[in-house]
């Protein structure tokens, strides 16, 4: 037999629940979010539990916890209010600002303010996208499900905005694209220039 650890997920602590499935569900693509308040101010953070789930209609998924027990964190607000967001993916130029962004700051503080990036205006929603970012998908909420204390926020994507030269008019792709893959929780990362090809059977 071949020797393997068990844990059974019903015996221990959340706290080992998540350090367990994050540091082994890997490398995992991170969502940066941007959204805004009702007043307008942005808001932007890492979201890593995140992924694609279909295209038609094309939608996608990330699940923003609770600041504490009753409060949602602001991209999780924001999109109840506003039901708008754009997911940037990050490469690794951005890596250090897309962390810095994962700081508790409260409601209403821009968390990009004081970093060099440039907003611009997105084609459908009101909230703006990161200029920088290789990848920028304009989103609008469908809907919000609620799983014990997990929240999976689910959004249709109307809007792909690709990097010039990171992809041809027919969607394929160039070379040069390295978003960074998430790996054990709370600091490190992979990167993604290292791709090799398994072509699959006819
Ligand atoms: C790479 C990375 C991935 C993260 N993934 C998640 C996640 O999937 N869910 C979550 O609730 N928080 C996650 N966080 C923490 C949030 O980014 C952090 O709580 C942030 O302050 C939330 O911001 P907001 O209150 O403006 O929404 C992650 C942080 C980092 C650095």
């Amino acid at each position: 037999m071949i020797p393997a650890m068990t844990f059974d997920m019903g015996e221990i602590p959340p706290s080992a629940r998540y350090r367990i499935l994050a540091s082994l569900v890997t490398p995992r693509p991170i969502a940066w979010v941007s959204t805004h308040d009702l007043e307008g101010r942005l808001n932007t953070a890492p979201f890593s539990f995140f992924n694609v789930f279909g295209s038609q209609p094309p939608i996608v998924a990330f699940a923003p916890g609770n600041k504490d027990r009753q409060t949602p964190k602001d991209s999780a607000r924001n999109i109840r209010e506003t039901q708008e967001f754009v997911v940037h993916m990050v490469d690794e130029p951005l890596g250090e600002i897309m962390v810095a962004t994962s700081a508790t700051l409260p409601h209403g503080v821009d968390e990009l303010a004081e970093h060099p990036l440039t907003t611009i205006p997105s084609t459908k929603i009101s909230v703006p996208r990161i200029a920088e970012a290789p990848v920028a998908l304009e989103c609008t909420a469908h809907s919000t499900l609620e799983i014990g204390h997990n929240r999976l926020v689910i959004g249709q994507v109307h809007f792909v905005h690709v990097r010039d030269s990171l992809m041809d008019e027919n969607g394929t792709l160039q070379e040069g694209y390295h978003p960074l893959g998430r790996m054990a929780s709370p600091d490190w990362y992979t990167r993604t220039n290292a791709q090799f090809e398994i072509p699959r059977p006819d």
